[in-house]
C-alpha cells in the first residue's frame, strides 16, 4: 500500500503514518497549532500523535463532545471564539484528530476561518479512514439537516494510521464498514464478493486502502460534485433523511445504519426501474442485513420523510434524484425518482 495523492494533497497510509506527519511539519513553518478531538480521540491516540511529532507537545488542545449532535453552529461558534481569544492567524494548523465528525466539523471550521486557515486530518474511526477523510468534504448539520452547512475545501494532507482502530469499538467498527461496503457496491464488484464475511477479515488495512483509491478516482474526476461525485451518495438520500428524522426524536442513530437502510430502499428503486435484477436486489439486501444486524422498520410518517428528502442536495427544480446502481459494482446519477418509487420501498422494507 502506497500513499495517495489526491487533489493537490497527499494521503499517508499505513503503520508509519504518524512519522510521515513528523517529518510534514518540520517542513512546514506553522505559526501555531490546534488539535481538536473528542474524549475518546484524546484519550486513545493523542498520546500516540505526540509522542510521533514531539513538537505537537506544544499545541493547544480543544476537544469536544463525541457525537452527531456536536457538528453543529454552536460547537463552531465557540471554538471560532476561542481561535480569535488565541489570536489565531492565517498560518495557524488545525489537526482534526477523531471520526467523521471531528473532521467534518475541523474542516469546516478551518476553511472558513479568516476565509481559510490550513488543516490536516488524522482520522481515527473506521468510517473516516476509509471514507470521510478524503474528498474534501466539510460540514455542520443545521436546522435539522445533515451536513446542510459546508464547504468543498482541500486539507493540507490526509494521515490514516490503522493501528489507532484497536481502540474502536465493535459497534462503530461495523459503522465503518457499511461505507466500505458502499463502495464496493458502487464500484468494485470484486471487493463486494470479498467482503462476503467481515467476520473473517483480521486487519482490514486492505479494505480501508481500496476503498480510499476508488474513491479517489471519483473525487479526482469531479471534486466540486457537479457530476459523477454523486454515485458516492447512493444510500444517502434515505439515509440522510432517516438519520435527520431519528435525530429529530431526540433518538440515537448511527450514520451508517441509516446508510445500510438507505442502500436497501433505493437498491429496491433500482430494481423496480430495473436497473438491476431482483436476484442482486435479494443479495445485496440479504448481505446487508446478514452483515449489519437485522431490519428496523421505518416508524415515521412517510410525509415527514419526504419533507427531509426535499432538503437533499441532489434534488433538481422540486424533483427527486438519487444516485442508483446499474449493476452490482457500477452506479448512475442524477436519477429522477418518484414519490410512488419511495413508498414501495418503504413498504417492502417494513414488511421485510
Ligand atoms: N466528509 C465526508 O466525505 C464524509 C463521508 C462519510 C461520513 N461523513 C460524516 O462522518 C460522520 C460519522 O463519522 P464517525 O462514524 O467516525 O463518527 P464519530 O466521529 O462520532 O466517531 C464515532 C465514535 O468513535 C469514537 N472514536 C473515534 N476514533 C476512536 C478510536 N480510535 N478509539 C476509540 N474511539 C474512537 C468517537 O469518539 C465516537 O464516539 C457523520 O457526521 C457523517 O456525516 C463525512
Amino acid at each position: 500500500m502506497a500513499n495517495i495523492k489526491s487533489n493537490g494533497y497527499t494521503l499517508y497510509f499505513g503503520n508509519n503514518a504518524l512519522l510521515s506527519l513528523n517529518s510534514f511539519l518540520i517542513k512546514r513553518n506553522y505559526s501555531r497549532c490546534f488539535i481538536l478531538c473528542d474524549e475518546n480521540s484524546l484519550q486513545h491516540c493523542l498520546p500516540h500523535v505526540v509522542i510521533a511529532c514531539p513538537q505537537l507537545g506544544k499545541a493547544d488542545i480543544i476537544e469536544v463532545e463525541s457525537g452527531e449532535q456536536n457538528k453543529s453552529m454552536e460547537t463552531c461558534t465557540n471554538i471560532w471564539e476561542i481561535f480569535l481569544e488565541q489570536k489565531a492567524d492565517k498560518n495557524t494548523l488545525l489537526i482534526n484528530l477523531g471520526g467523521g465528525v471531528i473532521s467534518d466539523l475541523g474542516g469546516f471550521m478551518a476553511s472558513v476561518f479568516k476565509r481559510g486557515i490550513p488543516f490536516i486530518h488524522i482520522p481515527t474511526s473506521l468510517l473516516a479512514m476509509a471514507d470521510a477523510c478524503l474528498g474534501g468534504k466539510n460540514g455542520i448539520d443545521f436546522m435539522g439537516i445533515k451536513n446542510s452547512i459546508g464547504t468543498i475545501a482541500r486539507p493540507e494532507a490526509v494521515f490514516v494510521c490503522p493501528p489507532f482502530l484497536n481502540t474502536l469499538d465493535e459497534h462503530h467498527v461495523l459503522n465503518g464498514w457499511v461505507e466500505v461496503f458502499k463502495m464496493a457496491l458502487i464500484a468494485d464488484k470484486k471487493m463486494w464478493n470479498a467482503l462476503s464475511d467481515i467476520t473473517q477479515v483480521g486487519d482490514p488495512s486492505a479494505f480501508i486502502f481500496r476503498s480510499l483509491e476508488l474513491k479517489n478516482n471519483i473525487v479526482l474526476k469531479d471534486p466540486l460534485d457537479n457530476a459523477q461525485r454523486k454515485v458516492l451518495n447512493f444510500g444517502h438520500s434515505l439515509g440522510h433523511a432517516i438519520e435527520s428524522l431519528v435525530m429529530d426524536a431526540g433518538e440515537d442513530i448511527l450514520h451508517g445504519a441509516a446508510v445500510c437502510a438507505g442502500m436497501i430502499l433505493e437498491s429496491h428503486i433500482a430494481m423496480q426501474k430495473k436497473f438491476i435484477t431482483a436476484k442482486d436486489y435479494t443479495e445485496i439486501k440479504t448481505r446487508l442485513i446478514r452483515t449489519f444486524g437485522p431490519m428496523k422498520t421505518i416508524p415515521f410518517d412517510k410525509n415527514e420523510l419526504l419533507e427531509k428528502l426535499g432538503q437533499d442536495k441532489k434534488n433538481k427544480a422540486g424533483t427527486y434524484r438519487f444516485s442508483l446502481l446499474k449493476k452490482i459494482g457500477a452506479c448512475a446519477y442524477d436519477v429522477e425518482v418518484n414519490q410512488k418509487q419511495i413508498f414501495k420501498a418503504i413498504e417492502a422494507y417494513n414488511k421485510a
